[in-house]
């Protein structure tokens, strides 16, 4: 058997990854009514020249209560989905996959640009009233309690939206359900303090999430594979705080409804105490999925270098890495990684002199 390593191509359903490198999803803050420009073209397309694998987007709202900012994507229209057609195109071009991350940010939204402080923005100011599983207080705000019928009406939003997605080209979706946004809100004890249906006990936390899935993969092809980011803890020490245990049942729940892969994050409602952060440092969270479940696994946090990314790979503690910021800094850092671990991989042929 061949031994594994970062350029070993990965299939989830029908699709081929080149390589185990993905592109993490970041969110850029340049969208103009949900659209993405040329902004986005250029930041996603140069990561692509780049030789990722897999490019996620950034999160990408569903409805215009979900965004985070005014300037967030979305797919909850026609001409959004327009907007993202080019920036796919261009993406698969490369021999690329691109996935867009599907989102709901609840009691995190209404916020003003990060340019003028990513301060609380009230209705007054343009802002609207946020929702969540509960009235739990995040960010300096409370937020409404969604009534079961505005439950039903965010999972179609969802179901909505991939089907955009799959209208305009997009290999793949990633449900975003980490990060302290809507669907963290309702799986974390910290947050969600209801008494019906979708709050209490672990399996009416997690409902909202398994149901959207449920109602998602119905909708979108059955060789689209499916991805989630979860937060695998809440960095919290409290006794309602979300643990590792309930994230490793969580994933193989979600696997038994067509998720193909899960990203462990972890975060969301606290800052990570710094001292925590360092390499690799969530990597215990997807390798303790992956041993624990069927569900193929990522890892993001602090991967910055070829050789610790394909330490990764080789010893099957991952399938995929997941890179943000070191993204940002070297859009090549997959072809300075073929070079650096001396694996081939397909380098863009206009690039060639330079490689
Ligand atoms: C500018 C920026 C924007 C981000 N936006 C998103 C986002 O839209 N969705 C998401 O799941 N994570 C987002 N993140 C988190 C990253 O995807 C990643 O999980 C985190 O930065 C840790 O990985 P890193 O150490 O490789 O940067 C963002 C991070 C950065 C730096």
């Amino acid at each position: 058997m061949k031994t594994l390593n970062l350029f070993s191509p990965l299939t989830l359903r029908n699709l081929a990854l080149k390589n185990r490198i993905a592109v993490s999803p970041m969110q850029m803050y340049s969208a103009t009514d949900g659209k993405p420009g040329n902004w986005h073209l250029v930041h996603l397309g140069s990561r692509a020249v780049g030789g990722a694998g897999l490019i996620i987007t950034e999160c990408t709202a569903v409805s215009p209560e979900g965004m985070n900012t005014l300037s967030d994507t979305g797919l909850w229209n026609a001409e959004q989905t327009e907007a993202w057609k080019p920036i796919v195109k261009f993406v698969q071009e490369q021999g690329v996959a691109i996935a867009v991350q599907l989102w709901h940010s609840g009691g995190k939204g209404s916020h003003t640009h990060p340019n003028e402080g990513f301060k609380p923005m009230p209705v007054e100011h343009g802002g609207w009233v946020t929702k969540s599983s509960s009235a739990t207080t995040m960010s300096g705000v409370t937020p409404v309690e969604l009534t079961i019928a505005e439950i039903q009406t965010i999972k179609n939003d969802f179901v909505e939206a991939a089907k955009r997605a799959v209208e305009a080209g997009f290999d793949s979706i990633e449900m975003h359900a980490g990060h302290g946004y809507l669907f963290h809100q309702f799986y974390s004890a910290v947050i969600n303090k209801r008494n019906d249906i979708y709050g209490g006990s672990f399996e009416n936390r997690i409902r909202f999430l398994v149901e959207t899935v449920q109602e998602v993969r119905k909708v979108i092809p059955d060789g689209m594979p499916l991805l989630v980011r979860i937060s695998a803890v809440d960095y919290l020490e409290t006794e309602e705080a979300w643990t590792l245990d309930e994230s490793v049942r969580l994933s193989q729940i979600l696997a038994d409804n067509g998720v193909d892969f899960i990203t462990a994050s972890g975060g969301g409602f606290a800052f990570v105490d710094k001292s925590k952060v360092h390499p690799g440092y969530q990597l215990p969270f997807a390798i303790a999925i992956k041993q624990q479940t069927n569900v193929l696994t990522g890892t993001v946090g602090m991967i910055t270098d070829a050789a610790q990314a394909n330490q990764i790979i080789s010893t099957g503690q991952a399938d995929l890495v997941v890179i943000a910021r070191e993204f940002l800094r070297n859009p090549y850092f997959a072809l300075n990684a073929s070079k650096e671990l001396n694996i081939e991989t397909e380098i863009p042929w206009q690039y060639k002199r330079g490689f």
